[in-house]
């Protein structure tokens, strides 16, 4: 058995942060299911939305996110990550991290970006690969520590509780179970302070812009070790992907928006001032819906962006990286619209945490994606979610250190061992490959942008059966990381759809035909689901 002062899972700028300022006060494991920089941070193209210019000002950004979230924020979290963010900013800084700067009257100022529901340009970024500068730079300090083990290739497979090991008296984590891709075995890793930083559930749904590491694992083991979840109906769709049959994932960032880009239906129409006073820059749960009602009333198969009228010198300093992929797939965005869907891109809901990363489970801490502080709310704001990213991880570090190793008895003795039994190796990887389809097919047309009750109970009827069919399947075979994804997902999405079939209105980005309605009176509070 290992054992560590502190666990980390998943390797994004939230899990790489806390474990940055753990190493400092103890032992830390970063366990990652690939390979370290695989992450969704490093896929994150637009920024982190801070409050750095005389313009604008803490109160707007916090009247911005809370306007965005459709009345769910909670507005002291709102206010803690906002008003703590700048601090974060100047760590990375520090660090080497480099945003983008611009020449203004003979000075060189921070060049921000503005994206969707944002009031004023705050949106610090390093070109489009935002993220990935992030990651480089947080994993090139992480490797100069000798107190941090990455654990590449290892899969969390299970958190182990007191409650899981027979004790009634206060649950807490314990540790938890992970899988060495390479031998294949299940090791135990104990710890009094375990945090999930595993990000988001995109491989949920069809069409994505997420990576295929995003397969909601994080919330699926917490709800197995009976933590609370909160708000998993809220999926935001981000309006516009890359639509090509090759190009899988390919996200268009929101800042092209921001610099003027407008998105015209099919026949050429500038479309969204039909929909919302701010137009293409409307908040996301808006734009996407605009883009589906255009797609469906034109029987179209995409909506387009159009940011033809800015010159091809900018648009490939500004977006490199956006510029050369949509040229690889034959487009050429200074000469040509490019042509967008919405995909599902982020999950607002979580493991319910407090602003200090806690989770109704003591011992276990959320962070990142992973968890529902109450930022979001009912729809995220955009690049809100690094911030949230790195000020969740500051807070969290500081908390579990500050928690006094726990009197618990369970500490007393020895983490059983993984017991996989005489099972066989999967035989047919066809069965996971079929059921992991299936999944994403159903959420895709049943619980989609815009949805109804008839469609949400065939999507948990469906997910139902799904789930039974991979219960045997996990009792049965050996587990391997595919089943594994394959498990959680399927817990996910039932989580999402509950959720879903519980708010019997249309908030933020959960809008349902049958309740178009807001309906403050009954639904103005969080969805919570939990296992016990
Ligand atoms: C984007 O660049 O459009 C994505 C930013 C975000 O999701 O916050």
């Amino acid at each position: 058995m290992k054992q560590f002062d502190f666990v980390v899972i998943g390797s994004g700028i939230a899990g790489l942060s806390f474990a940055l300022k753990a190493a400092k006060h103890g032992s830390v494991a970063v366990v990652t299911k690939r390979k370290r920089a695989d992450s969704n941070t490093a896929w994150a193209q637009g920024g982190i939305a801070c409050v750095s210019s005389d313009e604008d000002s803490f109160e707007l950004h916090i009247r911005d996110t809370l306007e965005a979230g459709a009345g769910l924020c909670d507005e002291q979290v709102v206010r803690t990550i906002v008003t703590e963010g700048p601090e974060r900013i100047r760590e990375l800084v520090e660090i080497g991290l480099h945003f983008d700067e611009r020449e203004v009257s003979g000075h060189r100022e921070l060049d921000l970006g503005k994206e969707g529901g944002h009031s004023k340009r705050r949106v610090l970024h390093v070109q489009d690969v935002t993220g990935l500068e992030i990651e480089k730079t947080l994993l090139r300090e992480l490797e100069r520590s000798d107190n941090v083990q990455l654990l590449e290739n290892h899969m969390a497979v299970d958190l182990i509780t007191a409650g899981k090991l027979g004790f009634a008296t206060e649950d807490r984590c314990l540790g938890v179970y992970v899988l060495d891709e390479e031998t294949q075995a299940v090791e135990t890793i104990r710890t009094d302070r375990l945090v999930l930083a595993t990000g988001g559930c995109g491989k949920v749904y069809l069409y994505t812009t997420n990576p295929d590491i995003a397969t909601g694992d994080g919330v699926a083991m917490a709800w197995r070790a009976g933590a609370v979840i909160a708000n998993m109906e809220f999926i935001q769709f981000h309006p516009t992907c890359l639509f090509h049959p090759d190009a899988k994932s390919f996200l268009v960032s929101e800042a092209v928006r921001g610099e003027g880009g407008i998105l015209r239906n099919s026949r050429g129409e500038d479309f969204m001032h039909r929909y919302d006073r701010r137009e293409s820059l409307a908040p996301r749960d808006i734009v996407a819906r605009a883009i589906d009602a255009e797609i469906k009333r034109l029987g179209a198969k995409c909506v387009y962006l159009d940011i033809t009228h800015r010159s091809p010198e900018f648009l490939r300093e500004r977006f490199p990286h956006i510029y050369e992929t949509c040229l690889r797939f034959g487009v050429d965005m200074a000469k040509q619209p490019i042509p967008v869907v919405p995909a599902a891109h982020y999950q607002c809901g979580g493991i319910k945490t407090d602003v200090n990363g806690a989770t109704t489970l003591p011992g276990l801490y959320a962070i990142g994606e992973v968890a529902c502080t109450g930022l979001h709310g009912a729809n995220r704001l955009a690049s809100n979610s690094l911030l949230e990213g790195i000020v969740v991880a500051h807070r969290a570090c500081e908390a579990a250190i500050r928690a006094q190793p726990p009197s618990h008895p369970a500490r007393a003795i020895d983490l059983p061992e993984w017991q996989s039994g005489d099972v066989q190796n999967v035989d047919e990887l066809v069965v996971i490959y079929h059921n992991w389809n299936e999944i994403r097919r159903v959420m895709w047309d049943y619980v989609g942008i815009v949805r109804t009750d008839k469609r949400l109970q065939r999507a948990s009827a469906r997910l139902r059966n799904l789930q039974r069919e991979i219960r045997e399947f996990y009792w049965n075979f050996k587990v391997s990381v595919d089943l594994l994804e394959l498990r959680n997902l399927a817990t996910v999405a039932a989580l999402i759809v509950d959720s879903a079939l519980s708010r019997k209105e249309s908030r933020g980005l959960h809008y349902t035909l049958d309740h178009p309605q807001l309906v403050d009176s009954e639904f103005k509070h969080d969805t919570l689901i939990s296992r016990t």
